[in-house]
């Protein structure tokens, strides 16, 4: 069966153009493949913990886990439990001060994790870790305030939410990775509407390109 993961990570629950952007390609996967299951996380209204000491001696343990331990990792495991059953990820994400939101920062913090979901072997010499998991395909759903974020632009140097979800990404197994963004909204002009525009446009075509790399088992599924 073909699962999809939604992350949402506004903290804007009334009127946020990323949970939107998501609405939308939900409701055109649902009309083209309305058998596939979807697990819904929203870190935006729910946030994970950040990391704590307990949370890393527990992470790292090497021997036997404590019941206190075990304690400890459980929504992590609960997370990675849902990351692993995704074919196909969305995460809809704001910029909040130029990066991602704290809570979805702290989600990758979550599931990212030594032997859950990536391996660490110095004997691969500089680079020794590597994700356990691929084959997942990621769409980043994005919105800011300003503009300029992307290669050229006029705030190039300063946007850190795609190119650090990209990098985090590939230890999700996430190896399709397509970025669909809504800029300006803070000029409230023309500018913002017609990128509204475009990237709500944007979003069948994105969905028709996700289901159709789906494996034909999947697909059948
Ligand atoms: C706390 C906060 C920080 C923000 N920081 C930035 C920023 O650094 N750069 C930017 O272009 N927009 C910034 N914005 C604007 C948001 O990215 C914009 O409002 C976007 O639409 C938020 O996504 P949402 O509509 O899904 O909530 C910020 C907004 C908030 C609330």
């Amino acid at each position: 069966m073909t699962t999809l993961l939604r992350l949402d990570a506004s903290a804007n629950t009334s009127s946020s153009l990323t949970r939107a952007l998501a609405d939308r390609f939900i409701d055109e996967w649902r009309a083209l493949r309305p058998q596939d299951r979807l697990i819904v996380r929203d870190v935006g209204v729910a946030p994970p913990p950040a990391l704590s000491q307990d949370f890393l001696a527990a992470a790292f343990e090497k021997g036997a886990r404590s019941a206190e331990q075990k304690a400890v990792l459980k929504l992590s495991d609960e997370l990675i439990g849902e990351l692993e059953a995704a074919d196909v990820i969305i995460i809809a994400a704001p910029m909040y001060n130029y990066g991602m939101p704290a809570a979805l920062k702290a989600w990758f913090d979550q599931v990212i994790r030594i032997n859950k979901t990536f391996s660490f072997d110095l004997t691969r010499g500089d680079r020794p870790l590597e994700p356990m998991m691929n084959g997942k395909m990621l769409a980043v759903l994005t919105a800011s305030g300003e503009f300029g974020f992307g290669p050229g632009g006029l705030n190039e140097n300063a946007g850190h939410l795609v190119p650090h979800i990209r990098t985090c990404a590939k230890y999700l197994g996430a190896d399709h990775i397509r970025h669909v963004g809504i800029e300006y909204q803070e000029f409230g002009d023309e500018r913002h509407r017609a990128s509204k525009e475009a990237a709500f446009a944007a979003i069948p075509g994105l969905v028709a390109e996700f289901s159709s790399r789906l494996s034909d088992d999947a697909r059948a599924s």
